[in-house]
């Protein structure tokens, strides 16, 4: 399947999250201010939350991808309290992209400095991707 880790971090958490999931999903894993928009048949996005939303360089690489008929897409965040209207913006952006969202999964309260245990959200994306 082709499957791809595309993400925005601002400050290192939604990166060390995203790359747990590249190893679990053993896909290429791809920073979007260094990578193009292309079609991938399963995309796994990830951004950070701001302001209730996802961050602006996140919805701003969703804008410029093309449009794709029938594909998938698993949405991750990380955030410190309230993720607000941050999955159905998003949900909804990709939906006009022709992406479905099977999964949208987000960790809470991480630190840049700090260990944190990614077994929950591992095991959902590991969950959807065995449905694909
Ligand atoms: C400008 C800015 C706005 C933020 N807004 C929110 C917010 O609305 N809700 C929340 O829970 N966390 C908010 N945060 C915290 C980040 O979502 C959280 O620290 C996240 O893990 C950062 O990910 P990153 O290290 O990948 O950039 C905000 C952080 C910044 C810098």
């Amino acid at each position: 399947m082709n499957t791809c880790v595309v993400y925005f971090s601002r400050t290192g958490n939604t990166k060390r999250l995203a790359q747990a999931i590249a190893d679990t999903a053993k896909a290429p894993i791809h920073d979007i201010t260094s990578t193009q928009p292309s079609k991938t048949y399963l995309l796994i996005l990830g951004t950070p939350v701001e302001g209730f939303r996802p961050a602006k360089e996140t919805l701003a690489f969703v804008g410029a991808m093309p449009k794709v008929e029938s594909k998938k897409a698993i949405l991750f965040c990380t955030h410190r309290l309230w993720k607000g209207s941050t999955f159905k913006i998003l949900e909804k952006e990709l939906a006009a992209k022709g992406y479905e969202t099977v999964l949208s999964v987000s960790k809470k309260g991480m630190k840049p400095d700090k260990e944190a245990d990614f077994s929950d959200v591992l095991g959902e994306v590991k969950k959807a991707l065995e449905k694909q």
